[in-house]
């Protein structure tokens, strides 16, 4: 959710002093929400809760002090949950100045959040697109499979199935992240899924 003025607490730095302090005891349960910024809240739930068929569960109509538009200003902001609580938030600002200033720039190019699915539900979803005369792209990420859709406000959104053995292939990913982190970063660009197949856009 937005933060007001009163809780907002100004960044000291991007960089993140390197005071590694190890894992959380507890890691974060799960997705609370995740928000993005819609010119058209109608055409939103158009696009989710009749097109891809996630249910509008909640809309708070807000005004609150912006820091970026430099006042108050009156908002509407939907939730879409889905099936583990988590949920889509969407915001559409009464005003269109503030739309324009705090508006997503180009969400299209790369910037995206996945959804597990089942197969019968990835299959569904598909269907369902390509009804809607949505884009729809699919790639076998090796690990997983997708299908890519956009939403009326350019929001990319990707359906995911695991691969079967997931599992197996998690841990064996675990036992060597930060070394092929660290390759990676030190300008070794070999891959390390040779089972990838499809076009990254
Ligand atoms: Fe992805």
């Amino acid at each position: 959710m937005t933060q007001t003025a009163t809780t907002a607490t100004p960044a000291q730095s991007a960089t993140p002093a390197a005071t590694p302090a190890g894992a959380l005891p507890r890691l974060p349960q799960r997705l609370h929400h995740y928000a993005f910024t819609v010119k058209d809240q109608e055409a939103n739930r158009v696009f989710w809760e009749d097109v891809i068929g996630v249910p509008l569960t909640a809309t708070w109509c807000e005004r609150a002090y912006n820091g970026t538009v430099g006042r108050e200003i009156d908002y509407c902001h939907t939730f879409y949950t889905l099936e583990d609580g988590g949920a889509l938030a969407f915001f559409q600002f009464a005003d269109e100045d503030a739309y324009e200033a705090l508006k997503t720039l180009r969400p299209e190019m790369g910037q995206h959040f996945a959804m597990l699915v089942d197969e019968a539900t990835y299959d569904a979803i598909q269907q369902r697109i390509v009804a809607a005369g949505l884009p729809l792209r699919e790639t076998d990420h090796g690990y997983c499979k997708s299908i890519y859709t956009q939403s009326p406000d350019g929001l990319k959104v990707e359906f995911t199935i695991d691969h079967p053995e997931v599992e197996a292939i998690n841990a064996m990913r675990l036992k060597d992240c930060h070394t092929e982190l660290k390759r990676w970063l030190a300008g070794d660009h070999r891959t390390n899924n040779n089972d990838r197949h499809g076009i990254t856009t």
